[in-house]
């Protein structure tokens, strides 16, 4: 699988619904969904009350990344709100197997988000329990910022370690993915690939996202 994820976070919310209405005309399947608290991250964005409404009249797949402090206290809003995969930053909380636990009992999809600094090594005890793995290629926070192209060693790491776990885990990448670096991630084994600013732009989304496609051969 290779597929885009766009992140709502560059969208316009002024006309969220005939944004929605152009991505379900495309190949996309996955929706990003960037929650920040404004205390891990310095940046503010929107709730549950904004994913609930858009899970009422679109049938994406609800990619929820928490760039939240003390995520245990978002996990029942956010799967009330029709989450089917919530992603955290393990250094937000005491208890990361928890969290992961809280998450997967509610049925759905669990992440662990390795931040620029975080070493992969973190993922030695949670790697036979999650079901996503997704890599930060710009420090959390905003949209619009340079990719970091020292992540790709961490993403080849990475792709390996799940190769050995012979577990069904995703990969993600999300951070500064443009046309130009998509085929390097995509050849590299990431599976999911989140873009914000590179598909809600004046070029228009449905070009946008037919561009990604076209590139990573899918
Ligand atoms: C950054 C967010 C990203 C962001 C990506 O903290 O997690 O998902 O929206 O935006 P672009 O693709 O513009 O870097
Ligand atoms: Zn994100």
């Amino acid at each position: 699988m290779r597929e885009i994820a766009p992140s709502l976070l560059s969208a316009d919310f002024y006309n969220i619904e005939k944004q929605m209405n152009e991505l379900r005309q495309t190949k996309v399947k996955y929706l990003h969904l960037d929650i920040m608290d404004g205390n891990y991250v310095p940046n503010i964005s929107f709730g549950p009350g904004i994913i609930k409404n858009l899970r009422k009249k679109t049938d994406f797949i609800f990619d929820v990344h928490l760039m939240v402090n003390k995520p245990e206290n978002y996990i029942d809003s956010f799967v009330d709100a029709g989450a089917d995969i919530i992603s955290f930053h393990p250094e937000t909380t005491i208890h990361p197997n928890r969290v992961v636990s809280q998450i997967k009992s509610k049925g759905i999809k669990a992440g662990i988000v390795l931040n620029t600094h975080t070493d992969v090594d973190i993922l030695k005890y949670l790697i036979q329990d999650i079901d996503l793995i997704l890599i930060m290629s710009v420090v959390p926070g905003f949209g619009g910022q340079a990719f970091i192209p020292q992540i790709m060693d961490k993403v080849k790491v990475v792709r390996e370690m799940i190769d050995q776990s012979g577990r069904d885990i995703i990969l993600e990448i999300d951070g500064g993915i443009k046309t130009h670096n998509v085929k390097e991630v995509a050849d590299a084994g990431v599976e999911l690939i989140v873009a914000g600013s590179a598909i809600f732009n004046e070029k228009g989304i449905i070009n946008n996202t037919e561009e990604f496609y076209k590139i990573i051969g899918e």
